[in-house]
């Protein structure tokens, strides 16, 4: 193997927590139908960051995570964690490694039977740690959460947030390396779920624990993560850091993920006079959607010379996200334009739709 090889390796082993190269996981169905819940991913995840993987309903991010904690064995390719082939590991050896990957789930899944300190104290026992150490430190993560005063409460007394903080302090009992969030906000109101997010991310820069962070919420990678991948049908479609895949999304995808984000309404006077049929409307309201380095005020000014001053911005929602800015605007223009409008504005990777008609 040449010299540069092996310090390609070295340097690899630094870099990142975990990588999956080229990685499937097929699943047969009764009837012997091939689902690939995973198809080919090649990732990697840095050390020290907060990683989204992000995909709607069915994209294959559970079973992407299953296989990094290595509950499931790919079908092919290989999966590495801070550079270590757990898949090429012994049975026994395997297991002591697995510690290296906490978890937490939409569910909390908490034994109901055991308190608050019983259910953080439980990965302790199953690993042996003993009992004054155990109690320690259980005490300290569950001040970490903020939940020393609940300690001998049981699960059914606590809300949906204290849960996933116990959930938390659990998942970090035997100080893993990596700490995997598979929806974990996805059953929380909006208070408790920004709570929780705030908690991974304090708990990221103070130990350094690498977080990969499984979401079906936009919202959720542009409030903390550092990176983001996106998977559709298995297959990653799209990865870089967030604030690029905000200002240059490439695929439909991506873009479809960012517009969810942006909030810009119509007043609501307006929308209740808005109809979808053009036959004999005055005007059009269309919702543009910038994705940052689009600048709006070059743009319409664009426009306005092609068409004439017949826009009007009835509302803006331009945000920032990590220095960039997005957002959307709706605006107005003449009826009879606005096809040729959404044409002119496709014509220059501004996507835009319709609202409707008055
Ligand atoms: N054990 C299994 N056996 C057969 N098919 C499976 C199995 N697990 C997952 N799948 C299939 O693999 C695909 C991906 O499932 P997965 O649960 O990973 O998606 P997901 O992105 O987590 O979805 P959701 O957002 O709904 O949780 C789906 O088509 C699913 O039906
Ligand atoms: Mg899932």
């Amino acid at each position: 193997m040449a010299e540069n090889d092996v310090l390609r390796h070295d340097a690899g082993k630094e870099r990142y927590m975990v990588e999956l190269r080229n990685v499937s996981k097929i699943y047969h169905t009764p009837k012997g139908r091939e689902i690939r819940a995973v198809d080919g991913v090649t990732l990697l995840v840095p050390k020290g960051k907060i990683f989204g993987v992000i995909g709607s309903s069915g994209a294959g991010k559970s079973t992407l995570i299953r296989l990094i904690n290595v509950l499931e064995r790919p079908t092919s390719g290989e999966v590495l964690i801070d550079g270590d082939d757990l898949l090429a590991l012994p049975e026994r050896e395997l297991s002591r490694k697995r510690r290296s990957v906490g978890m937490i789930f939409q569910q909390f899944n908490l034994l109901e039977s055991r308190t608050v300190f019983g259910n953080v104290a439980l990965p302790m026992e199953l690993a042996g740690v003993p009992k004054e150490e155990r109690v320690k430190r259980a005490a300290k993560l569950i001040a970490r959460v903020g939940l020393s005063d609940r300690i001998r409460q049981y699960p059914e007394s606590l809300s949906g947030g204290q849960k996933q903080r116990v959930a938390i302090a659990r998942a970090l009992a035997l100080s893993p390396k990596v700490l995997l969030s598979d929806e974990a906000t996805s059953a929380l109101d909006p208070a408790n779920t920004e709570a929780i997010l705030e908690l991974i991310r304090t708990i990221n820069r103070e130990t350094g624990i690498t977080v990969i962070l499984i979401t079906h919420e936009m919202d959720v990678v542009k409030s903390i993560c550092d990176e983001v991948a996106i998977i559709s049908g298995g297959k990653l479609v799209e990865q870089g850091p967030v604030r690029e895949i905000f200002s240059r999304p490439k695929t439909e995808v991506a873009k479809e993920f960012i517009r969810t984000t942006v909030t810009t309404k119509l007043p609501s006077d307006l929308e209740e006079k808005l109809r979808k049929d053009p036959d004999g409307a005055e005007k059009a309201y269309l919702r543009i959607f910038f994705t940052a380095d689009s600048e709006e005020s070059p743009l319409i000014h664009a426009a306005s010379e092609k068409f004439g001053d017949l826009f009007d911005i009835i509302s803006s929602g331009i945000e920032t996200s990590s220095g960039v800015k997005f957002g959307s605007e709706i605006i107005s223009c003449p009826a009879g334009i606005s096809a040729a409008a959404v044409a002119f504005l496709a014509a220059r990777h501004v996507s835009s739709e319709v609202l409707g008609y008055v």
